[in-house]
């Protein structure tokens, strides 16, 4: 599918990885509308990027703030000339917890809900409210397609580590329903393919530890350095312009495997 001549929504486009994916798609001549908390990370970047994007205030984990924020979005798109191509739910919070401490403490079920209800309810929430738009664009090419999702996990998906039991819960959940959502929509020309990084370069990554960070580098095979944003967006954009990725999870982690302990 091609970027120009469409709208991308992105969630968590303010910062971080979901930031790259909206610089990239406005330079391949689309659109982007930047949904996130982060009012002043996202109005900065609609100033940098002009008037190909814009910033829409949105918690993720808020169905009636998506409602609002997706009605907007909706309304500047059809404005824009550039029908949503599709949906980038890049919105994630991290939030670590043991299942049980040293003091014999249960993680809190609140930390718990916090996760999930950004990372997958909020995830499955915008994507779902988006999805009519999406099914409406006009069919485009011999394949007739109508647009794509190109969803967030995280190698704590797979080899999720101390402390990441709710945060590897919904990046596994994300993982896993790549596929039935694929299925579900491929009667519209709908794909779906979701990225599932290593350690990137981010905010998200800025408040690690020196000893986590180190651990992390340690267990990189190559390259041995944190991933780029940039590198995570190109990787999406490819996501969107190649019509045979469909119903799969990617990695983006140089061969690294988490390790057990750091
Ligand atoms: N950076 C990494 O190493 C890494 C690795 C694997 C997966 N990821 C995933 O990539 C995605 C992007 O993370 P990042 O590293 O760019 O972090 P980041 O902190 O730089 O960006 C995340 C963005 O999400 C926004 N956000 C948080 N809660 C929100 C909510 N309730 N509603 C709307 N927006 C909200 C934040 O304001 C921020 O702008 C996340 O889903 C994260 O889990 C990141």
């Amino acid at each position: 599918m091609k970027i120009s001549g469409r709208s991308f929504v992105v969630s968590g486009g303010a910062s971080g990885l979901g930031r790259a994916c909206v610089r990239d798609i406005v330079a391949a001549g689309g659109n982007a509308v930047i949904l996130d908390m982060n009012e002043e990370l996202g109005k900065a970047l609609v100033e940098e990027l002009g008037t190909s994007t814009t910033f829409i205030p949105c918690d993720v984990s808020d169905t009636a703030s998506i409602k609002s924020a997706v009605d907007a979005a909706v309304a500047w798109i059809r404005k824009s000339g550039k029908p949503l191509g599709g949906i980038i739910p890049g919105a994630g919070v991290g939030h670590p917890g043991l299942i049980l401490d040293k003091e014999l403490r249960p993680v809190s079920m609140e930390s718990v809900d916090f996760v999930l209800s950004i990372n997958l309810r909020g995830t499955i929430d915008l994507v779902r409210q988006l999805l009519p738009e999406l099914a409406s664009a006009a069919p485009e090419g011999p394949d007739g397609e109508r647009g794509v999702v190109v969803m967030v996990a995280s190698a704590a998906a797979f080899e999720g580590q101390m402390g990441q039991v709710a945060y590897a819960a919904s990046k596994g959940a994300v993982a896993s329903m790549t596929l039935p959502m694929a299925r579900d929509l491929a009667r519209f020309g709908i794909r779906v393919v979701t990225v599932a990084p290593s350690m990137f370069d981010s905010n998200m990554t800025a408040a690690l530890s020196d000893k986590v960070r180190t651990g992390l580098l340690k267990a990189m095979e190559f390259p041995k350095r944190p991933g780029q944003p940039e590198e995570f967006s190109a990787l999406v954009r490819h996501a969107i312009e190649n019509v045979m990725l469909n119903g799969v999870v990617i990695r983006l982690d140089g061969a690294t495997r988490m390790p057990s302990k750091l």
